[in-house]
């Protein structure tokens, strides 16, 4: 970002946000004020990885694994609290579920002034904290449908285009928030002196087609022979280039701005691959849809799936048209 001088137009998330909201059916102050709590959990979080490696007892394991069965980082249970507590005490949201938590986190004092649901990944790509790359947060605001009397969060068990706003925060060399509440898709860059997000670009488009295909090809031996089939073909044409960072908004990001494809394939042992629907690849799913591209699990709309349970899996294919109807018609 340029230095701010007076003359310059700075639209701040939170400006942005009400005029995207003038003509919303729901309700717009509500949903308005989850957004900037969001933004605030991003800021939170961004101020603790840009002081990692300064700081003791951030950076490593807790000791612990989590429901997915995989070791949990000091950051991930980090930035799980981080947006519990910026919500606690909010009257905005009556529960939260994340991959992080087993059961979704209800907030009963705010219910039932607080009819939404955010689902949350609090830390995506954790394995890129230890190392200072990149990391991200993913977020989806879902309406509270039902009373949920037992706690058992039925409700959530629905497909994507339930999705009220969706939307991810990268901590890259900057951190930048990417959001769309069905109305397109635009991007922030957080000025830390600031401390505000600033408006960076308004209704993205990805590319029809882009030369980066996005996949971990350790798992190529698991995979199907379709999926091997479309790899070997890229690996035979120059026009495709490899590019995989180990943390999917990262990845997502760079194929949103100039166009390309992410994949988590299922493999042999597991089908459903390994990102979760409800708090990675739906709110993915959404950004990408919005912004002119595609979004399936091979057989279906990742919008369309309808989960049977909250931490479920999908396979994953994201990114420019072209691009993701090429794979498909490997699979098909
Ligand atoms: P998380 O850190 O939230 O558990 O997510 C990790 C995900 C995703 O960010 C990344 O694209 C993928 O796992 C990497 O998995 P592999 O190491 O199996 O490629
Ligand atoms: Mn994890
Ligand atoms: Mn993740
Ligand atoms: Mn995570």
């Amino acid at each position: 970002i340029p230095e701010h001088s007076l003359d310059r137009d700075c639209t701040t998330l939170s400006r942005h946000i009400l005029q995207q909201l003038n003509d919303f059916s729901g309700d717009a102050q509500d949903l308005s004020a989850i957004m900037n709590r969001i933004a605030l959990a991003g800021k939170l979080i961004s101020r603790r990885l840009s002081r990692a490696g300064l700081m003791a007892n951030v950076l490593g394991f807790t000791g612990e694994d989590n429901i997915q069965g995989e070791s949990v980082k000091k950051m991930d249970v980090y930035a799980n609290e981080v947006f519990i507590s910026v919500f606690k005490q909010s009257g905005l949201v009556c529960r939260l579920a994340s991959e992080e938590m087993e059961k979704p986190y209800y907030i009963p004092e705010n219910c039932p002034i607080g009819r939404y649901t955010l689902l949350y990944d609090p830390i995506d790509g954790s394995s890129n904290v230890d190392i200072n790359l990149n990391v991200g947060s993913i977020f989806a605001i879902r309406q509270q449908e039902g009373d949920d009397l037992d706690g058992e969060a039925r409700d959530l068990l629905q497909n994507g285009h339930k999705q009220v706003a969706a939307g991810y925060i990268l901590y890259g060399p900057a951190t930048v928030l990417v959001y769309t509440i069905g109305k397109g898709v635009h991007s922030f860059f957080l000025d830390p002196s600031l401390g505000e997000f600033i408006l960076a670009e308004e209704n993205i488009k990805i590319p029809n087609h882009g030369s980066v295909y996005s996949v971990n090809e350790g798992n190529f031996c698991k995979w199907d022979d379709s999926l091997r089939d479309y790899v070997r073909y890229v690996h035979r044409h120059d026009s495709y280039t490899g590019r995989y960072s180990g943390a999917l908004v990262g990845d997502i990001h760079r194929i949103l701005m100039q166009g390309g494809v992410f994949l988590y394939p299922g493999t042999k042992d597991k089908p459903e691959g390994k990102l979760r629907l409800l708090y990675e690849t739906a709110p993915l799913a959404f950004i990408i849809e919005q912004a002119g591209g595609k979004a399936s699990t091979g057989k279906e709309d990742i919008l369309d799936v309808i989960p049977q349970k909250i931490h479920q899996r999908t396979p994953a294919i994201l990114g420019s048209c072209e691009d993701v109807d090429l794979v498909k018609s490997f699979i098909q």
